[in-house]
């Protein structure tokens, strides 16, 4: 019996079952086939073998064949772990199978591999602890550390996979299922792109393949398919060998091309050691239309990390709050109280004045920036903040809100360069392509922040004071910021 549709649904979502557009399929080969260059794409063409692990209906065969990567459907294989959805060009092998659980018959057999791996559903959590532990000697990515070097699988590898991407695991079999020289192309998620968490899967990458391209998908791609993951197709050539370093991949490797494909379009090429000095490969943070902060401003420019005495988000205590009291204690400044006058004191609960929630570190200091470290409601739309209570007041940051203490610069003046163009395209920029946007604490350091006069910085005070008692308005110190730096 056909399952109703909330069933299908959900089923879809277990086994990851997001079809391809077979019109995006064509269009990303195509740009593939430009990226590879004529040479390289004349010794794949043809009588080349071709495999998508996870093919579904076969979109990407189907690709492969009209835009001639294979010269017949008998060169194509496709499997897939559903029986009931594989399909593909006739005379193409068709099979049902768990390609994770296949990769050491297939390391190397092909001449490329593409397609677009399942992002979540079940992934390997189904698979038995013996099968997850083959799976562990059979992968690299789930145990690799920064510079893309493997540590030794352990007895620990059963857990760790149960919590690793599946994407992830897709990618390494993608490139390990061609042989040296071959190619593999795939859609993969936009956060395995920009995330500081992928740096180290990143690195391998590089270390077993040259990065040939990177395009970002718009966003409604899959919208017909139910879902808006924003995705990224990453094409990459086998190397003849794995590099010693990550290094060398930066000192020898071509440019690499990115590009967004819809509105806002763009292509571009940046070195890898570009993308790898950013930590970030996704398209968007390279976007030739993000502005360089220091040449929007007339005034000297100077990482914010310079002036920062004190950098710090409130305790962390898993399954432990702290005690609410009804009078005296400290106030426990979240991010609910961000407002863009000031700290709203009147919205922060009272605290008891213990360990580990009130510790001189997580105490606000009148002048202290009060930073949201991620959301959408609240760093997503730029509420930041100055802290301005008296210096008896006892006020603490919760966990996800950073406090920052500044010295050598007028904090009223960092906080109208921060809520104006030039410090929210920066903040922007580092979360754009990030899930949930977040700060980190070295993104915070990073921040470009120009240097004002003496004048310009006392009239910043001037009207924050006028800002925190409701005479002027937060848009006069953007005025201010976007005068003095023009
Ligand atoms: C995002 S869909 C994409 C399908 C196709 N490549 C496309 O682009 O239209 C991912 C496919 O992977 C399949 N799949 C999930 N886990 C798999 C596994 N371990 N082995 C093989 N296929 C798998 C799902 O059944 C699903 O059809």
């Amino acid at each position: 019996m056909e399952p109703t549709r909330p069933q299908a649904k959900q089923t879809r979502k277990q086994r990851g079952q997001f079809f391809t557009p077979r019109a995006v399929a064509k269009q990303l080969l195509q740009l593939a086939s430009t990226d590879l260059g004529e040479r390289c794409f004349a010794d794949l063409r043809g009588g080349c073998s071709v495999l998508d692990p996870a093919c579904g209906d076969g979109a990407f065969l189907e690709a492969a064949l009209d835009e001639g990567w294979a010269s017949d459907a008998t060169a194509l294989t496709g499997f897939d772990l559903d029986d009931t959805v594989i399909a593909g060009p006739a005379g193409a092998t068709l099979e049902a199978r768990d390609s994770l659980r296949s990769f050491s018959q297939l390391r190397g057999g092909f001449d490329v591999a593409l397609g677009n791996p399942p992002y979540g559903g079940d992934g390997v959590r189904n698979l038995s602890r013996g099968a997850l532990s083959r799976l562990g000697r059979d992968f690299e990515t789930w145990r690799v550390v920064e510079g893309g070097r493997p540590l030794r699988s352990d007895a620990r590898a059963a857990d760790r996979l149960l919590r690793f991407p599946i994407a992830t695991l897709f990618a390494e079999l993608f490139v390990g299922s061609v042989r040296p020289g071959g190619v593999s192309a795939l859609v993969l998620p936009e956060s395995f792109f920009a995330n500081r968490r992928d740096g180290p899967v990143r690195a391998w990458l590089l270390r077993q393949a040259r990065l040939i391209s990177l395009t970002e998908l718009p966003p409604n791609t899959f919208a017909g398919a139910g879902t808006r993951a924003r995705t990224i197709f990453v094409v990459l050539q086998r190397r003849p060998s794995v590099l010693r370093a990550m290094e060398d991949a930066c000192a020898q490797d071509p440019p690499v091309r990115l590009r967004r494909l819809g509105a806002s379009g763009f292509e571009t090429e940046r070195s890898v050691e570009d993308l790898q000095r950013s930590y970030r490969w996704d398209p968007g943070y390279h976007d030739p239309a993000w502005l360089d902060p220091t040449d929007l401003s007339r005034l000297p420019c100077r990482r914010l990390g310079e002036f920062i005495e004190t950098l710090a988000y409130g305790a962390i205590r898993v399954g432990q709050r702290p005690r609410l009291v009804s009078a005296g204690g400290a106030l426990y400044v979240t991010q609910r109280s961000v407002a863009d006058w000031g700290v709203d004191l009147d919205l922060c609960p009272r605290i008891a004045e213990e360990p580990p929630f009130v510790a001189p570190r997580f105490r606000l200091a009148p002048g202290d920036l009060v930073v949201p470290r991620c959301g959408r409601g609240t760093l997503g739309r730029n509420r930041l903040t100055r802290f301005d209570g008296s210096g008896d007041l006892c006020a603490v940051v919760d966990c996800f809100t950073d406090r920052v203490s500044l010295v050598g610069i007028s904090s009223a003046w960092v906080l109208g360069v921060l809520r104006s163009e030039l410090g929210w395209s920066q903040i922007r920029r580092t979360f754009n392509g990030v899930g949930t946007p977040n700060l980190s604490f070295g993104e915070i350091r990073a921040l470009q922040v120009p240097v004002p006069d003496d004048a310009t910085a006392v009239e910043a005070e001037r009207i924050w004071a006028a800002v925190g008692d409701g005479t002027e308005d937060i848009e006069a110190l953007r005025a201010l910021v976007r005068t003095a730096i023009n």
